[in-house]
């Protein structure tokens, strides 16, 4: 095996608070994006892209905010070509101890055709944008938006430019997922052979998952030369996401041998950073996803099962300890204590005050007595399930459902709403839709339900279903999300936790709505 050198450490830049939340539907809070933040730093992801700064006041004050906290991650945010994007980014990350400006610009000809510019107007503007961003900060990387669809000769001017006008990175995006491994490999390789200045900065690869081919193409980059890659937990992004943190990660890892590159992740803290983006962003992760799916590590097949108790590495090519689950699924029940919760939440990455604790006691008590064995997918459920109910506008009291085989189903319901309680009997058809009538008539709104996803969290007729809602009012989209052993109950949870979303988010006109459109490059 070939042992690496500093040459071989490959950056991970994570952009899941930016290209991640610009998915439609992910959108985070504020608290959601610091905390994010903090695990990613602890994870020891090297640069976090926190946002688009001029996007929104509450994209500006996400990114201050992270900037300001961060122990040793470099702090990034992004801006488009005009030096009032680049100012404004400057002033959300100046406070950073390592801020870094990202400025970007569409140069494949279908991209060059939206400002309406030629091919030397768009290098000009290249070399006073990042001109400009450098004379504001020593650390700045720059994008080729479009980078695999643009004229080679032109990609080498381009990059050229912005190398001499101070770019430290020079990103190459992947931005339709188009590429393909050995052509992304080469394109790295051609521009460190061709463009002057290319030994003086990092070559960033940054692949979208359009194809199915963003890790692949994210490692052959890096084959090609590339030495940080552009990505996100879960691949979460627009479309089919980005190429996901964990798969290139656990690629290098495991693969040493035939990829002789390394990472400074602390890949024990994938699974717990995993499953809060899941949470908070309210992208469930697909069961069979690579490393972070619940099925990654499970072997049911007889023939799998035999060969695991014999040696484990007859199927398993990593350790689910390596990604931080842990080896045992230690069954806790309604006998087990407070001192029992609290360890195993920690196991699990949830580090709770005492207060918090006493909470969550309480609540899974209730469920210990409703399902008999609580495995930890419950308690994350249950985790998941219960963050914003302290301070919720709208709050379940009481729900009564009648099914009958025939006819349509009924909901009696009881909300307390702003502090007042209120009642209402709804029909549907069936009963989820029922449920949703009757919170429709408590509380009147114009949001539409955009998604609706039920998954069981274990095996059995007792196992708890997770609930995801979205839905969408006048351009805000909100996600709720809850658990529980009653379908019905989690449903009608978890449309009310997204309405609550909505809610505040309606509060703080403007904070979470996007006031520019970061494709406008004009
Ligand atoms: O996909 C893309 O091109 C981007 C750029 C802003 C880097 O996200
Ligand atoms: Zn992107």
């Amino acid at each position: 095996m070939k042992t690496t050198t500093d040459k071989d450490r490959v950056v991970i830049f994570d952009t899941t608070l930016r290209d991640g939340e610009q998915s439609p539907g992910a959108t985070m809070t504020h608290e959601e994006k610091l905390e994010i933040a903090e695990l990613l730093d602890d994870m020891g992801v090297d640069i976090i892209e926190a946002g688009f700064p001029i996007a929104s006041e509450g994209d500006f004050k996400a990114v201050s905010e992270i900037a300001e906290r961060s122990k040793t991650a470099v702090i990034c945010g992004l801006a488009r070509a005009n030096f009032g994007d680049i100012d404004r980014c400057w002033d959300a990350v100046k406070n950073s101890e390592r801020p870094r400006i990202h400025t970007f610009i569409g140069t494949s000809p279908l991209h060059r055709a939206i400002p309406n510019l030629d091919k030397d107007q768009m290098a000009q503007k290249i070399h006073d944008t990042v001109t400009h961003a450098r004379n504001l900060c020593g650390n700045i990387q720059w994008s080729p938006m479009d980078a695999t669809r643009t004229e080679h000769d032109y990609l080498c001017r381009v990059v050229e430019i912005a190398i001499k006008a101070g770019a430290t990175t020079i990103n190459i995006p992947d931005t339709v997922g188009y590429t393909a491994p050995l052509e992304s490999a080469d394109l790295i390789k051609m521009l460190i052979e061709k463009v002057p200045g290319a030994d003086e900065v990092v070559f960033a690869t940054h692949c979208h998952n359009d194809l199915g081919m963003a890790t692949a193409n994210s490692l052959a980059a890096v084959e090609g030369g590339a030495r940080q890659i552009e990505c996100t937990i879960n691949g979460l992004g627009e479309r089919a996401g980005n190429t996901a943190l964990e798969e290139v990660v656990m690629a290098l890892k495991v693969r040493g041998d035939i990829m002789p590159f390394y990472t400074d992740i602390n890949t024990s803290k994938i699974m717990n950073i995993s499953r809060r983006v899941a949470s908070v962003s309210g992208f469930p992760v697909q069961f069979n996803k690579a490393i972070v799916g619940k099925n990654a590590f499970a072997h049911e097949s007889g023939i799998h099962q035999d060969g695991m108790l014999k040696n484990s590495e007859t199927f398993e090519i990593m350790r689910p300890e390596d990604v931080g689950l842990s080896a045992t699924n230690l069954v806790l029940g309604k006998h087990s204590g407070r001192a029992a919760l609290r360890s195993k939440l920690q196991d699990l990455g949830y580090n709770l005050a005492d207060n918090q604790l006493k909470d969550v006691f309480v609540r899974f008590k209730e469920l210990a007595d409703r399902k008999k064995e609580v495995y930890d997918e419950d308690l994350i459920a249950l985790m998941q399930a219960g963050e914003d109910a302290a301070n919720d506008h709208i709050v379940l009291n009481e729900l009564r459902v009648i099914c009958g085989t025939t006819g349509p189903q009924e909901a009696a319901m009881t909300l307390t709403i702003g502090g007042e309680e209120s009642s209402t009997t709804a029909t549907g058809d069936g009963p989820v839709d029922a449920t949703f009538n009757a919170v429709k008539s408590l509380y009147e709104h114009n949001a539409h339900l955009q998604l609706y996803q039920v998954h069981a969290v274990t095996e059995g007729t007792d196992a708890q279903a997770t609930v995801s809602v979205r839905m969408e009012e006048d351009g805000n989209i909100a996600t709720g999300q809850s658990a529980d052993t009653d379908t019905v109950v989690a449903s009608a949870k978890a449309y009310i936790n997204a309405l609550n979303r909505l809610f505040i988010r309606r509060g703080r006109t403007g904070q979470n709505k996007r006031e520019v459109n970061w494709k406008d490059v004009s």
